[in-house]
């Protein structure tokens, strides 16, 4: 939108209900009648997204090693109203906001030819939705195709870099799976319906009493987690040696696990304890490494992001995916082992202890001889 169209719209901004109604309203703003909408938001990686330490610093590494215009990039996901604004000193409170209400709820279109995936806005009064005969008092609202399909969350989900690279690609993973096919949007694993008013009842009974969940739980919900990573362990005996086998699957999410950033990654680490005092450790990681045009391999996010040109292994699990991991152990036949699976994600955006994540989501362990 030019700056003159923002002016018009803005002029045409008008007072209902006696709440204000500004250009680009806060989520805070917005918080006032879609209380149960702004509770679950608030606590997502959405509203995260430009506060979060673990952002915050990688920015400040990106700019300091890859030099001021950086920023725009960066904040094009992370705050995207701060882009449309031109606001890239962050001035105004909306921009701390991250992937706040009216950058989503402001979508008209995404257009998804090209280099990367591109959202087409307008602000102002009209809000987009999939409300069927919305009636809202504040602002006016049109019913949005877009919001119902993945292609509302391509433009952040999947980008590729100057080298054509594609770092992130969890649309395009999404696009050529099974769910895509079977009509499955990001929306009905990550949005689901819950019970909640659309709108605070004391300022209107709407007709709906469900809300779809602003949350989105990710890789930071053990739930999310252990409903899809699937893995049963069994043991035999073969050639002198106790073999360990351990079948995972990727049972539940619509693209690659872990998906997104290349510094995501599923351990599994494989311990066998025989009784008469051996100890053994045996792991396999799933993840996606990645190297810049000379093949040296990136470890931090804002390094990724810029540089990577090429895919130096990738060991994750595909969208419905199974796979026999097989362990061997030097633990002779009649010693009992206590043998132990225990499956974490970590992300260390940074590659250092201080932002490391790591959460523990599932562990089996069984007794062999
Ligand atoms: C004064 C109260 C109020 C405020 C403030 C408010 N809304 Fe609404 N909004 C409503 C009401 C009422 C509805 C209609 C609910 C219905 O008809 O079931 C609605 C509906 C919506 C819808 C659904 C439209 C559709 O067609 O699917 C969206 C999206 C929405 N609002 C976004 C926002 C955003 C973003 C903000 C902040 C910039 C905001 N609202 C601020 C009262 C408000
Ligand atoms: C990442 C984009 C995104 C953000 C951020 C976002 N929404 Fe939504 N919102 C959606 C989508 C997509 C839907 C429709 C989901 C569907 O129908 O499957 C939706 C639905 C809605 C609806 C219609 C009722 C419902 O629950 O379906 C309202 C009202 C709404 N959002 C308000 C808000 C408010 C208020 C905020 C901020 C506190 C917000 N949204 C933040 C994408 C977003
Ligand atoms: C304007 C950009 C933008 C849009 C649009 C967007 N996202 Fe995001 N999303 C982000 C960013 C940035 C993060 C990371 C925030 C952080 O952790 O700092 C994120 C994080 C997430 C996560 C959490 C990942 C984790 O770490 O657990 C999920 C899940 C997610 N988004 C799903 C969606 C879905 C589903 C949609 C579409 C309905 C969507 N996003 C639309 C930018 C966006
Ligand atoms: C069939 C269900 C399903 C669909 C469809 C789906 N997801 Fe997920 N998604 C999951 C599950 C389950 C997880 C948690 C496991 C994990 O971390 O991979 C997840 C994790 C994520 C994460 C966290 C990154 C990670 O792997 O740790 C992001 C970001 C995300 N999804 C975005 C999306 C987007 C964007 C779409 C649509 C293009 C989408 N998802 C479609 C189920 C789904
Ligand atoms: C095309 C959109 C996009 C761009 C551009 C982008 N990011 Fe992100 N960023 C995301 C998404 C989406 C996630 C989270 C989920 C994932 O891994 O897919 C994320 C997550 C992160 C995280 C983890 C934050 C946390 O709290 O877990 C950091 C750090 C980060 N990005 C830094 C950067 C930096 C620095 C830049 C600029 C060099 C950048 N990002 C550019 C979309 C983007």
């Amino acid at each position: 939108m030019s700056f003159a169209s923002c002016l018009l719209a803005g002029a045409l901004a008008m007072s209902a209900s006696g709440a204000g109604v500004e250009l680009i309203g806060s989520a805070e703003f917005c918080g006032r009648c879609h209380r149960a909408i702004h509770a679950a938001w608030k606590s997502s990686a959405h509203a995260r997204s430009m506060e979060s330490r673990l952002f915050q610093d990688a920015l400040e590494s990106a700019e300091s090693e890859l030099g001021a215009a950086v920023r725009k990039t960066c904040l094009s996901c992370h705050s995207p109203i701060a882009v449309q604004t031109g606001d890239l000193t962050l001035q105004k409170k909306v921009s701390w906001e991250g992937v706040t209400c009216d950058y989503c709820h402001s979508v008209r279109e995404v257009v998804l030819t090209g280099p990367n995936p591109r959202a087409k806005l307008e602000f102002g009064l009209v809000k987009s939705g999939t409300l069927k005969g919305a009636s809202p008092t504040a602002h006016s609202a049109v019913f949005s195709q877009v919001h119902t399909s993945s292609a509302i969350c391509a433009p952040c989900h999947e980008y590729r870099n100057a080298q054509g690279f594609a770092v992130l690609s969890t649309y395009s993973e999404w696009k050529a799976s099974s769910y895509a096919k079977a009509g499955k949007q990001c929306q009905s694993c990550h949005m689901s319906k819950v019970a909640g008013d659309v709108v605070d009842p004391k300022i209107k009974r709407s007709s709906d009493n469900t809300v779809n969940l602003h949350l989105m739980p990710g890789s930071h919900s053990i739930d999310q987690l252990n409903s899809t990573f699937k893995a049963q362990l069994s043991t035999a005996r073969e050639g002198g040696k106790l073999k360990v086998t351990v079948d995972v699957a990727n049972a539940a999410a619509g693209h690659y696990v872990p998906t997104g950033s290349p510094l995501r990654k599923i351990v599994l680490e494989l311990r066998a304890d025989s009784y008469d005092g051996k100890h053994f450790r045996q792991e396999r990681v799933y993840q996606r490494t990645v190297a810049d045009q000379n093949g040296a391999p990136l470890e931090r996010e804002h390094l990724a992001f810029v540089k990577a040109a090429k895919t130096t292994s990738d060991t994750r699990l595909a969208p419905d995916e199974k796979r026999t991991e097989t362990f061997y152990f030097d633990i002779p036949q009649g010693v009992q082992t206590q043998v132990k699976a225990t499956f974490w994600y970590h992300y260390s955006p940074t590659a250092t202890a201080e932002t490391e994540k790591r959460v523990t989501f599932l562990t089996i362990s069984r007794l062999a001889r």
